[in-house]
């Protein structure tokens, strides 16, 4: 699995909600959460409690996550480095793992000035938001997906913090003002080989669109564009930070390098995070 988040898999779908007519005491929910195979059950119930808005949007909102919905989709959030990100259904669940392509990326960063930021399929734009906010505010930030849901829920996660959202393919996306000005290029472009995505936990394979997952038949196929077409856009000595599965760093490391990067590969053991940052000469 290379994109694991959803730690708390309902293992059964034939499980239901208590009948809604009936009042929905705490123990109950942690009860249907639990057969529904929901490992972390009472953390669940708390969460679920204190986002729904009454009893009735309460037992909704547990038949879905019955029902095998991830978590995140069923709350309209998620917790990503200390921030609150809101995740629209159909649109990729922000990882704990990629924290850490956070964390690289904010090490990574001219130490002053204002920077240009850009965050390339961005999903909810949690990773361009975690930056952003890691670095005190000091970017202009850009984000940009191909996908209209993916773009719409950036854009509510990047509106107080003035981040621009494009919606297009990779690069075609960004303004034209931006070529040769990135100082920090983010990119967790899907990296799951073609041939896993059956394996993938039922969350991700029902509940995530194809395109947020499929990085072709090795996983790499995005990972080779936005490589092929990156330096052009990244300021001298700019880099650019993308995640892959421990496998892929090898490879992946190959085709950054090849095509003209410095290329350093950080893990961390505790997240099951693999970085790498990619630096323009
Ligand atoms: C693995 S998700 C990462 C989302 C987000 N960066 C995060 O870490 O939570 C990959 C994202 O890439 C987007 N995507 C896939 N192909 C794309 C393309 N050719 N151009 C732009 N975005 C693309 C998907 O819509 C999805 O939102």
């Amino acid at each position: 699995m290379h994109h694991p988040t959803h730690s708390t898999t309902p293992a059964s779908h034939s499980s239901r909600p208590s009948d809604p007519s009936r009042p929905f005491s705490p123990d109950d929910l942690v009860e249907q959460l639990r057969a529904a195979g929901c490992v972390f059950a009472e953390d669940e119930a708390r969460l679920l409690c204190e986002t729904a808005g009454g009893p009735a949007q309460l037992w909704e909102m547990t038949a879905r996550r019955v029902a095998g919905h991830p978590l995140e989709h069923v709350l309209g959030w998620a917790q990503f480095a200390g921030l609150r990100i809101a995740v629209d259904p159909g649109v990729f669940v922000p990882r704990r793992r990629t924290e850490f392509l956070v964390r690289c990326a904010a090490a990574s960063a001219p130490a002053e000035g204002t920077l240009v930021l850009v965050d390339l399929c961005c999903g909810t734009g949690a990773v361009g938001a975690a930056l952003l906010a890691a670095l005190g505010g000091r970017g202009e930030l850009h984000a940009a997906d191909l996908d209209p849901a993916a773009v719409r829920c950036a854009r509510r996660n990047l509106a107080d913090n003035g981040g621009h959202v494009h919606e297009g393919d990779l690069f075609t996306a960004l303004p034209d003002r931006l070529r040769g000005r990135i100082d920090v290029l983010t990119a967790n472009v899907p990296y799951v080989p073609t041939a896993d995505i059956p394996l993938l936990p039922p969350e991700a394979r029902e509940h995530e669109p194809r395109p947020a997952l499929d990085g072709g038949p090795d996983g790499l196929a995005l990972l080779r564009r936005v490589a092929a077409e990156a330096a052009g856009w990244l300021a001298p000595g700019g880099v650019l930070l993308t995640e892959t599965s421990s496998h892929q760093a090898e490879p992946a490391a190959g085709i950054l390098s090849a095509a003209g990067f410095a290329v350093t590969v950080t893990t961390d053991p505790e997240l099951w995070a693999t970085t790498l940052t990619a630096r323009r000469p």
